[in-house]
């Protein structure tokens, strides 16, 4: 299964790094969300992949309806592009990202940065990697000692609880602050330490299910905003390299 997703992943990526920076097709979803065609091309060609090797299970990605809702052992999780806004824009960072859920539990994840041409991956209970190196977290756990970084989605899809103040709350308590456009590279970037702690809000199961496992396959810990494993339900994610801070932070996420 590692196999397959990881060659899969590797040859969507190659399409996504062959349109970055060409003029492209771009449809609103929203005003602050938008869609290409290169979108679409890797999404039809990833599920296309899985359908062949594994029919009948379910597909849920970001750019078209599930397939095979009825399928609850078997469920993958594709974000085609993650990043959309950077691509469209012609901002180097985006990803792919592939995860496979079997009875409810995350068993492989995998997301791939093109231009970085960066791979992270992680099978249930075999460790993170970044490329063919392991990846752990950081071991920082000074507040002031640590990079964070966020997004916005609640902004996008117009939400009132909109992450501003704690964002206000956090930044001036850390090191530094980033908002990268791209929540898979940012828990990638907590799996292998470059960052400490990744937050964001009204995220989709695209958006996160690869990357969580690969942050706890690193050592990392992933919870809701109340310390619980709730994170679609409440659509909370607090993702940190599993120190003291994780604690630290989740206090300044309290309403
Ligand atoms: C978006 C990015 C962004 C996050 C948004 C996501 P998309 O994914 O991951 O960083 O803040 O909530 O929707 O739409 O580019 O696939
Ligand atoms: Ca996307
Ligand atoms: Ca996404």
């Amino acid at each position: 299964m590692k196999k397959f997703i990881n060659n899969l992943i590797l040859q969507a990526g190659k399409i996504a790094k062959n349109n970055y920076g060409k003029p492209h097709n771009i449809k609103q979803k929203s005003p602050r969300e938008l869609v290409t065609e290169t979108d679409k091309e890797i999404e039809d060609f990833i599920k296309s992949k899985i359908m062949k090797k594994y029919p009948g299970h379910q597909i849920v990605a970001e750019e078209s309806d599930i397939v095979n809702k009825e399928n609850t052992s078997h469920i993958w999780y594709i974000d085609p592009i993650d990043g959309t806004t950077n691509f469209a824009h012609n901002i180097p960072l985006f990803g792919v990202s592939i995860g496979y859920e079997f009875e409810g539990q995350m068993k492989n994840g995998a997301i791939y940065l093109p231009v970085l041409n960066e791979l992270f991956h992680a099978e249930k209970g075999n460790g993170a990697y970044k490329d063919k190196k392991r990846a752990f977290v950081s071991k920082r756990k000074e507040l002031i000692n640590i990079v964070a970084t966020t997004g916005f989605a609640c902004i996008r899809t117009g939400k009132k609880e909109n992450n501003i103040k704690y964002f206000s709350r956090i930044a001036p308590k850390i090191r530094s602050i980033r908002r990268m456009g791209v929540a898979t590279l940012d828990l990638c970037y907590v799996a292998c330490g470059k960052f400490d702690v990744f937050w964001e809000m009204r995220l989709n199961p695209w958006d996160v299910m690869a990357g969580r496992l690969i942050v706890e396959e690193a050592g990392g810990k992933i919870t809701d905003f109340s310390g619980g494993r709730n994170i679609m339900e409440k659509q909370e994610i607090l993702a940190s390299n599993g120190t003291s801070i994780h604690e630290e932070i989740l206090q300044l996420l309290q309403p």
